[in-house]
């Protein structure tokens, strides 16, 4: 009793120091003089020049970014909300009764079962470049600067070989499902996008029996990629895509959207190439002509491009247009 009365006027100390500490943590940076501070006290997310995670005060990104969803799905985080599963499971229908937990425990008896990218830390400075398919890509040049990046992250059937100048030659990551699959080499991770439970059905079989060879369309029953460096996206990252980033708009999201927003979530800076129509106003692909879906099909072509700028304006990506 009389040692807490005593120490009531430290305890008052000791809170209102706790609160001005915390009142000037809450400021924005801009609010404080900065010379009157030590920038220690402003510790970076990352080592690049800006990052990511950089002036988590802007209410329109911290709305829409969550750092603590998890993009890749591994044994661990696999259970999904029973409304995420029935959202998943419409995307693209079947009447195929399947077992997600036993897929999933099939899967990763085959691939790494790992926490990716759970290595955020202050000294990282980890660059991506996400290059997408139009053909404002030809003539660009991009090239060395794509391939200049830590990871490089390709989409479908994005051929590089004939088109080095202006894709680059690189490859760290390629965003596949069966319908766009491809051979890939040795150094790339396959990034699986799974729209649907078959999804994983055929990865498995392509690295196993190869018995799967439809979805809705007939699909390649093997591929040529590396078993150790198989990943596979989270079907809840989609609809956490879909929610707060798209806020519903569209069916769900295109692949090229949600692989920007992917790199949002495992790299500290974003350039992103191949996006978007040509000068001349065409929609297609660098390698062939047939079209990239910008505004038909299932996805809010407008409001993709719409919050892809806005997140070029916040700085959080920059978007090269090429040349053409
Ligand atoms: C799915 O498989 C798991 C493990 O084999 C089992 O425990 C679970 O009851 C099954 N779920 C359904 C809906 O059949
Ligand atoms: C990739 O690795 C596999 C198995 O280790 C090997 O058989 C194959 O030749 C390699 N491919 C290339 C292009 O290096
Ligand atoms: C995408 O958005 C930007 C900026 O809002 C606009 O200039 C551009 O015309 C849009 N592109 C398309 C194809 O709608």
């Amino acid at each position: 009793m009389n040692i807490s009365n005593r120490l009531t006027p430290r305890y008052f100390t000791l809170i209102l120091s706790f609160m001005t500490l915390f009142l000037l943590f809450t400021h924005t940076p801009t609010d404080i003089t900065t010379d009157s501070f030590d920038d220690s006290i402003f510790e970076a997310s990352c080592s690049c020049k800006t990052c990511i995670m950089d002036f988590m005060d802007d209410d329109w990104f911290v709305y829409r970014y969550d750092p603590t969803i998890t993009p890749l799905l591994n044994r661990k985080n696999s259970a999904l909300r029973r409304d995420t599963y029935k959202w998943w499971r419409g995307l693209q229908p079947s009447s195929l009764r399947v077992n997600y937990t036993e897929v999933v425990d099939q899967m990763f008896s085959l691939f790494p079962d790992k926490d990716h990218y759970a290595d955020t830390s202050p000294d990282r400075c980890r660059t991506c470049a996400v290059v997408g398919n139009s053909a404002n890509l030809l003539g660009s040049h991009y090239g060395s600067l794509i391939d200049f990046h830590d990871v490089v992250i390709r989409i479908n059937k994005g051929p590089t070989k004939g088109y080095e100048r202006d894709v680059g030659s690189k490859t760290t990551h390629r965003i596949l499902y069966p319908e766009s699959a491809v051979d890939l080499d040795n150094n790339t991770h396959l990034v699986l996008f799974p729209f649907k439970i078959r999804d994983m059905q055929w990865l498995i079989s392509t690295f196993t029996t190869g018995h799967i060879t439809r979805t809705y369309t007939r699909v390649k029953s093997s591929i040529k990629a590396d078993e150790n460096k198989v990943m596979i996206l989270h079907p809840a990252f989609i609809k956490y895509v879909y929610e707060k980033w798209l806020l519903r708009h569209g069916r769900y999201p295109s692949t090229g959207f949600i692989t920007i927003i992917f790199a949002l979530h495992i790299c500290d800076q974003v350039n992103v190439f191949g996006f978007g129509a040509s000068s001349t106003g065409t929609w297609h692909h660098y390698f062939d002509r047939s079209r990239t879906h910008f505004k038909g099909g299932p996805h809010g072509g407008d409001f993709e491009n719409k919050t892809l700028h806005k997140l070029q304006q916040r700085n959080k990506i920059i978007i090269h247009k090429g040349y053409r």
